[in-house]
């Protein structure tokens, strides 16, 4: 008898990232330059004293609680109200082997309907599909930044009915958009009408170029839980630490996530839990301010150069990732599109497709973070400005990268 696989994770497709990444390694064999545009990884160093806590940590070997280490929940709750005024106590403060996890707990607790703007990262949707919640996408534009208008959001709610168990899942800074969404208040009216969760996925809120972080917590605490972690704003993606962050009120909720954490993975790995305390414990206030400062710097680089009336792109607010609209393109899908793009120009981009859009709409998203992140770092300082001379010389790969996409474009 074969072994048999359930229908629902059958059916979870392979996504067109994949493909993008195979066909880029198929070209670098045969010898030929790829720009990595692709790629979702903060390419600076974790902090050296975050870095030197880890490894005075590394001896310790015993399991620590279910939920995370006592002190790194209060670090997380007393950085939660910090930044965004509202208490989330420790108890009520999960750690989670990357945020990733930490969503995937919600979906496999929660029984209902998930709402996921158009754009939205790429494993929002199996994971709901995984957790046999039904998806409802609610496509954006430009106009508005990339994020639902109230209206939009209070028509979907009422199309899936009023009565239904609900959760939004509202990421700002975006990926892919790489935009800032401004009319949270709004959206939170609508949600606290209709009572609905919202998932915020703040992974890279330390990222927000202005400086703010800005949650939507802040307007509708009641129910809205808080994901993050290390790994964008820290540069520590592989230590895969991320938390959890339950509203008060969802105290049946915030049981059944951890008997879910307790039956998978029954804790984070204990040296990266007291390293994470110090990531904490401090604002790190130079690192942030540098690392924003170089990623506003090469995005604005990036949106200035492509910038035309081939390519409608929105300014970068945060993250690291800008999503291009091809005018004119003659490709049926976006993923024809980034095929054609990375075989003619060898840009590798991920198409508009992984992210919720309309196979027929021209988008990409565009990850400008194809430099060396160390090298980049120590040549910055505080008071320096970064220009033209200097992104040409620490960020060659997205200068030469974003010149090739330019002159195809033009062509179209
Ligand atoms: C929008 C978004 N949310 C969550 C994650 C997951 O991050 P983690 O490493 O904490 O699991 C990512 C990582 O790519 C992301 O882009």
């Amino acid at each position: 008898m074969l072994p048999k696989v359930k229908k629902k994770i059958l059916k979870l497709k392979e996504s067109s990232t994949l493909k993008i990444n195979e066909k880029s390694k198929e070209l670098i064999l045969k010898g030929k330059k790829v720009f990595q545009f692709g790629f979702g990884q903060s390419p600076f160093p974790v902090p050296q004293e975050i870095v030197e806590t880890l490894k005075e940590n590394a001896y310790r070997k015993e399991y620590l609680p279910i939920q995370g280490l006592f002190d790194l929940r209060k670090k997380i709750s007393k950085y939660l109200f910090k930044n965004t005024g509202i208490n989330y106590p420790k108890e009520n403060i999960l750690i989670t082997p990357g945020s990733k996890e930490a969503m995937l707990l919600i979906h496999l607790a929660f029984n209902g309907e998930i709402i996921l703007p158009a754009p939205s990262w790429v494993s929002y949707e199996p994971q709901a599909e995984i957790g046999s919640n039904k998806v409802h996408w609610l496509e954006t534009s430009m106009v508005n930044n990339w994020f639902p208008t109230a209206k939009e959001l209070e028509k979907k709610i009422n199309s899936i009915g009023r009565k239904k168990n609900i959760i939004l899942i509202l990421n700002s800074p975006n990926n892919p958009s790489g935009a800032v969404c401004n009319n949270l208040k709004e959206l939170a009216k609508i949600a606290y009408k209709y009572k609905i969760l919202i998932l915020s996925d703040e992974i890279y809120t330390d990222l927000t170029f202005t400086n703010e972080y800005n949650s939507i917590s802040k307007y509708y605490p009641e129910f809205t839980f808080i994901t993050g972690g290390l790994s964008k704003w820290c540069g520590a993606g592989g230590w895969r630490l991320g938390f959890l962050a339950v509203p008060k009120k969802l105290t049946e909720f915030l049981k059944s996530l951890k008997s879910l954490a307790s039956e998978s993975y029954s804790t984070v790995n204990t040296p990266t839990q007291f390293a994470a305390v110090k990531a904490y414990e401090e604002d790190h206030k130079d690192y942030k301010y540098k690392v924003r400062s170089i990623l506003k710097a090469v995005g604005n680089y990036v949106y200035k150069n492509l910038k035309s009336n081939k390519i409608l792109i929105n300014p970068p607010q945060g993250a690291f990732y800008l999503m291009p609209e091809f005018k004119n393109s003659k490709y049926k899908t976006s993923t024809k599109l980034c095929e054609a793009i990375l075989k003619e120009t060898g840009v590798a981009m991920l198409p508009g497709t992984d992210f919720g859009f309309k196979p027929k709409r021209m988008l990409a998203r565009l990850s400008y973070t194809d430099f060396n992140g160390a090298e980049f770092y120590k040549n910055v300082s505080r008071d320096n400005f970064i220009g033209e001379k200097m992104i040409k010389r620490y960020a060659p790969n997205v200068v030469e990268g974003v010149s090739r996409l330019s002159n195809w474009a033009k062509k179209l």
